[in-house]
């Protein structure tokens, strides 16, 4: 199967031979609907960021989030379906964000795709967000397959997972702090500069002196794939303190500092993991991927040790609805049922997941539930 995004004659209503499959991404502060075909790759996507809603307030309200999915996610999924020249009927499932994210924000998502789910007597399937994250390279052509090692890096997740097969994930080391994300944003804030920082921070980074400042690369001075931010962030702190009266230039080259020494420690972590697990495929997800030097150190790594590096393009590595779309139809694809349903975790271990043979259940039974 190709994922590459083809265009599809508009017109009515169209079944296409595989499986067609709704997503829907609520976690957080972006709402994304998108729809793939197991044989066409993905037909159509839309996503809508609130970045502009909460930038005022440094952060995302939940509240205002939730309210705010609530407006939007009916009119995309119009939008998408028109798109890709369907209508509801030509669907085979929904998928939808379960969790982890804002409890309210998933709600949004999850009610709305379970309700319509039952209207059409199609499953629903509740879908990992980081899961969603970690299978997002498959939307590209040439996709990594399995076993691999990820790496992801967002504004609320940095972990290190391998990749076993479809639901099967071994956490090889995690955050004790602060997020990577978390940590760009947080150091840009102290710089001045919008919310959210991390992708403003790495522009300013482009004009800094490489050098000029050294930070310490986080617990890579002992054994272990776990990760901790928060100190650099104190360190970044003390030096831009002691700047009297900050020039353009010493904060481009403070931002350089920062941004060189979270992209090392993440190259020397997802080094040793490779090593760790005999492994040279790597991937990295989650909106921190999106990061020009962390993508280019990655490449040079990988290609030294005879193995590759994949990353989806940056749309698609924040958050976003194709990578959930195709979670599901995977998932669906291998025989996983529907569920009932509308449960969301706002906290979801990954390795709590389970591969979708063991939540086979009696899909029989829920469709008949659905439609009578
Ligand atoms: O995956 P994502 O969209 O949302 C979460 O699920 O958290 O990631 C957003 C995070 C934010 O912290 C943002 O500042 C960071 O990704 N980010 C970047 C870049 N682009 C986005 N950080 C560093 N460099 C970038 N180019
Ligand atoms: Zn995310």
């Amino acid at each position: 199967m190709t994922r590459q995004e083809r265009k599809i004659p508009q017109g009515p209503s169209r079944k296409l031979p595989g499986l067609t499959v709704l997503g829907v991404e609520t976690s957080c502060d972006e709402t994304g609907v998108a729809v793939i075909n197991s044989e066409h790759g993905l037909l159509a996507h839309a996503l809508y960021s609130q970045i502009e809603l909460h930038a005022l307030y440094g952060g995302v309200v939940p509240e205002l989030a939730s309210r705010d999915h609530v407006r939007r996610l009916t009119p995309m999924i119009s939008q998408v379906l028109a798109q890709a020249g369907m209508t509801t009927d030509d669907l085979d499932g929904i998928a939808y964000t379960a969790g982890p994210g804002l409890v309210g924000a998933l709600l949004v998502g999850a009610a709305t795709a379970r309700s319509m789910a039952w209207a059409l007597a199609i499953p629903a399937v509740a879908v990992h967000h980081m899961e969603g994250h970690l299978l997002a390279p498959a939307l590209e052509a040439d996709p990594p397959q399995p076993p691999y090692v990820a790496l992801l890096v967002s504004g609320g997740h940095t972990l290190l997972v391998q990749v076993l097969a479809l639901g099967e994930y071994r956490l090889l080391g995690e955050t004790l702090d602060d997020a990577a994300g978390e940590a760009f944003d947080k150091t840009a804030q102290l710089l001045g500069l919008p919310y959210p920082g991390g992708p403003h921070l790495a522009r300013l980074a482009e004009t800094g002196e490489p050098g000029r400042f050294r930070f310490s690369r986080p617990m890579t001075d002992r054994p272990g794939l776990d990760f901790s931010f928060s100190g650099l962030k104190t360190q970044v702190l003390l030096a831009w303190r002691k700047l009297d009266a900050p020039s353009p230039q010493d904060r481009a080259d403070v931002a350089r500092a920062f941004e060189d020494a979270v992209v090392d420690t993440l190259a020397i972590k997802c080094e040793r993991a490779l090593a760790a697990t005999g492994n040279s495929r790597l991937v990295v997800a989650g909106g921190v991927g999106a990061n020009r030097r962390l993508r280019q150190r990655l490449e040079t790594m990988t290609a030294g040790l005879g193995g590759r590096v994949w990353f989806p393009r940056p749309e698609f590595c924040t958050d976003n609805g194709a990578m959930i779309a195709l979670a599901g139809m995977l998932r669906l694809q291998a025989g996983q049922a529907g569920s009932l349903d509308i449960q969301v975790r706002p906290r979801w271990p990954l390795t709590q997941l389970q591969p979708p043979a063991a939540l086979a259940g009696d899909a029989q039974a829920t469709v008949a539930a659905q439609s009578s």
